[in-house]
């Protein structure tokens, strides 16, 4: 319709001395088109005629003479694609003049091609307007855009004058072929995008395309928000795919505080992370705006790798003071990595964090990556520094875990040699080396170490090393021996009828087996057999046949019984269960109270260090889950058992009136250098001692004690007040610093509070909150013992009695014995 009816708007043309072969002005282009169309109505103003000969561009029917241009109402030279290749050439028409039959159809179709542009005006227009550089964007054409943000999916619940912000900022940007990438996993973050039209597909190395994306769906924020690398490579999926981008400053500036509350990443229709965004003020030393809600353990640990550790070449990354980049600096202030290094036991055994962590840093890769390997084996190694550094034996007395560290050492050495790099890695692994030497020389030296629990049912006791009696005078506190897995115990099985066997086994041994065996050493034949912990308030405990470190689990008092399940209401007490246990009957009041809490804080102290912090975690949701061992942690609890009730037991089993009250006042005292000392645990276990109503009922022994020490005892009584969560508690040891032996009852409350109160799995996704809330409790114990104990003893008078006195204290556990004495020193009243 042109060459024949407009001849003169398609010729040849002169700009600045250069010749332009078939073109047409934009400016008579519009023109045209609105004489055409203006007539029956369906082109109604060069705006819209603009955007019918934009949309013939964006589909390379036209282009610009030199590609620089989008479609513009002005003074700028256009050209039909297929005269492109006539641009060199001086022949005229490449395909000849219409003929009356071309002229014939295009008449018939003209209205319906104006139609079908009329409809892709406005899209059009849009993109020439998003395509406009920000100053350029005039008040209509940012208003316009603001129209067009109210409707995108990606963007919704960002208020409306985010929006208008954006709209002055968000960009273009269209992508013609398929496989074409926008970005590649590793590369820094630059800006964020929206899918307008069309799809991509997120592919990660290592396991390929993991998920689509696609119209109304955003991706690239990740990097943006957490100042990481990207996590994924994008790649279109499809031709002429169309997006909105949002460049990192516009980004910072207008959306960095106010971006999705959630993000959820997807593989293979599945969700596999979900993250949230920190509130502004939560943690003003953190960059990392989105802290982990749920995922997968592998998918979690990817993003750890990629977000909390430095892939750098530190030697780069060095700022002008010496100190290091910012995503090391920040790294100290956020708990995702110390949270799943304490926690991920429970989703990911080692074994299979092993396993990813050797797929990390070995993903299949062409040589053009070697810088993106080199970060991922940073990475690694970094992670396993932290982990073998705050974990310890845990993580050294896998088998699997020797040949995993030697063959990273090995990789990470030759990698250095061949690439000139990876140096502060080595030092590293070499630290990590020397570690799980010096545990392998400790185990060596603690090969078949034994632990005897003795008949009457007191302290666990070593054989060989640290003795329960004093005799490990010289051995400095840190050095008690940590019971192991694989440690030897000796202990009783008893029967209904009260006979029993002595049996020797692992501490790891398994109730199942402990049965079996002691079934047979006892003659019992039958199949309904159960192993149970018969206490001395007659309570019965069945264990479960996976449960491990059975001897040590017992109560002060208790004893281990094999019986017939439907016998198990027969079970009856040894005697020596009622009386008090093979405690010194030493006058506790020859000793000074001082040495006394020293001691005792000593001793406490050598038995806390003991219990590691994942004792916690088999211990809130069932060693048999774990078949691990929590012999440290059993001991300690238990020995706040036994000082809470040598306390009440001392105290009843004193007849002399005035002897009672100076026990009393003695037992204050040594509360109070207990608080000195922050053996808080011992605090705690001593005033409960004395809060036991065997005691407290006692009133005409408290009313002989001075006022004072009523109101000392009143004041300890506040203090261990368990109202508002313990209140009082938790802020006396806040301000403590390093050493502390904290109330460990309590911080076993919070584990299982937080376990019974929220769900371990949601939606197939681990519950990352909540090993959040057991990583902080579990972290109580690190920072308690931060420091070593190093308070300089007090003037030694007894010592060597007052040690051997410390380790057996003598105490009777049932209460109903204590009642029964109480009343004997002061009968009821009428
Ligand atoms: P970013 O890391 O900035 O760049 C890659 C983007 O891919 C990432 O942000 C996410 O927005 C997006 N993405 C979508 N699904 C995934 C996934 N499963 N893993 C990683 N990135 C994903």
């Amino acid at each position: 319709m042109i060459l024949t009816r407009s001849p003169g708007l398609v010729r040849d043309r002169r700009q600045q001395s250069r010749t332009f072969r078939r073109c047409l002005v934009g400016a008579e282009m519009v023109d045209w088109l609105l004489a055409i169309g203006s007539a029956n109505g369906q082109v109604k103003s060069r705006h819209q005629a603009t955007g019918m000969w934009q949309a013939l561009l964006e589909e390379s029917i036209i282009q610009h003479v030199t590609h620089e241009h989008p479609f513009r109402d002005k003074y700028i030279f256009y050209r039909f694609s297929i005269d492109a290749d006539t641009e060199h050439s001086s022949r005229s028409w490449s395909r000849g003049l219409p003929q009356p039959e071309d002229e014939r159809e295009a008449d018939t179709k003209c209205s319906e091609v104006l139609g079908y542009l009329a409809q892709r005006a406005p899209d059009a227009i849009m993109r020439l307007i998003l395509r406009k550089p920000s100053y350029e964007r005039t008040t209509d054409d940012l208003e316009m855009i603001y129209d067009e943000l109210l409707s995108i999916k990606a963007l919704a619940h960002l208020s409306n004058s985010v929006k208008r912000e954006l709209a002055g900022v968000i960009v273009f940007e269209a992508h013609s072929t398929t496989g074409t990438v926008l970005f590649h996993q590793g590369d820094e973050g630059k800006s964020w995008y929206i899918i307008l039209r069309g799809s991509v597909n997120v592919v990660i190395r290592g396991k390929g395309t993991v998920t689509s994306l696609y119209e109304g769906d955003d991706f690239g924020k990740l990097a943006l928000v957490n100042d990481a690398p990207r996590a994924a490579t994008i790649v279109t999926r499809e031709d002429n795919s169309h997006f909105l981008r949002v460049d990192k400053d516009d980004f910072n500036r207008i959306l960095r505080d106010v971006e999705a509350n959630t993000v959820r990443l997807k593989e293979h229709g599945q969700d596999v992370l979900v993250l949230e965004k920190i509130s502004g003020n939560s943690n003003p030393y953190s960059h990392f705006k989105y802290s982990v809600m749920s995922g997968t353990g592998p998918k979690m640990l990817e993003h750890l790798l990629e977000t909390r550790l430095d892939g750098r070449d530190k030697s780069l990354t060095m700022n002008q003071d010496g100190e290091k980049g910012s995503m090391s600096s920040n790294m100290e202030c956020d708990s995702f990595l110390d949270d799943f290094l304490l926690t991920h036991i429970i989703f990911m055994p080692i074994h299979q964090l092993l396993t990813e962590l050797t797929r990390h840093c070995r993903i299949e890769s062409s040589v053009q990556d070697r810088e993106f390997l080199l970060a991922c084996k940073r990475r690694v190694v970094q992670f396993v520094h932290r982990w073998v550094t705050t974990i310890g034996y845990p993580v050294l007395e896998e088998p699997i875990s020797h040949s995993f560290l030697q063959e990273l050492m090995d990789e990470v050495q030759k990698d250095s040699v061949s690439f000139n790099t990876l140096y502060d890695e080595v030092l590293l692994m070499n630290q990590v080396m020397d570690i799980y030497k010096t545990y392998a020389d400790e185990r060596l030296q603690a090969a078949g170490q034994k632990w005897k629990l003795p008949p009457c049912g007191q302290p666990v006791s070593l054989f060989g090393a640290p003795m329960s009696n004093g005799e490990d005078y010289e051995v400095p506190v840190e050095r008690r021996a940590v019971m192991r897995h694989d440690d030897d115990i000796i202990f009783r099985v008893y029967c209904a009828d009260h006979t029993y066997c002595t049996l020797r086994f692992h501490l790891s041994t398994t109730a199942e087996t402990l049965k079996h065996v002691a079934a047979d050493k006892l003659g019992l034949k039958h199949d309904d057999l159960v192993l149970v912990e018969l206490k001395s308030s007659g309570e019965k405990i069945v264990f479960n046949d996976g449960d491990v470190s059975v001897p040590t689990s017992l109560s002060i008092n208790g004893r281990i019984f094999i019986s017939l399940r439907d016998h198990l209401d027969a079970l009856t007490c040894l005697p020596e269960q009622e009386k008090s246990t093979e405690g010194r009957e030493m006058d506790v009041e020859m000793f000074s109270t001082r040495e006394l809490a020293y001691h005792l804080t000593i001793f406490d102290w050598s038995l806390f260090r003991a219990v590691h912090e994942y004792e916690l975690i088999y211990k809130t949701l069932g060693r048999h889950n774990f078949g691990k061992i929590t012999s440290n942690l059993d001991v300690f609890l238990r020995r706040f058992n036994e000082i809470q009730f040598w306390v009440a037991t001392e105290i009843c089993l004193t007849n002399n009136m005035s002897r009672r009250v100076a026990l009393i006042r003695k037992f204050l005292k040594l509360a109070a250098y207990c608080k000195e000392y922050q053996n808080i645990n011992a605090f705690f276990a001593v005033v409960m001692g004395l809060g036991n109503s065997a005691v407290t009922r006692l009133t005409s022994t408290w009313e002989r004690l001075p006022s004072k020490s009523r109101k000392v005892f009143a004041e300890f009584e506040a203090l261990i007040e368990p109202s508002r969560n313990h209140r009082a508690y938790r802020m006396t040891i806040n301000k403590l610093s390093p050493p502390v032996i904290p109330f460990m009852p309590l911080l076993l409350k919070d584990m299982t509070f937080t376990h019974e109160g929220n769900k371990t799995w949601t939606d197939g996704l681990v519950n990352f909150e909540k090993m959040h809330m057991f990583a902080s409790a579990m972290r109580v114990l690190r920072l308690c013992r931060a420091r070593p104990f190093s308070l300089p003893p007090p003037t030694p008078r007894n010592e060597i009695e007052v040690r051997g006195y410390i380790r057996s204290l003598r105490c009777i556990d049932n209460q109903r014995t204590l009642n029964t004495l109480s009343l004997k020193l002061e009968p009821k009243r009428a």
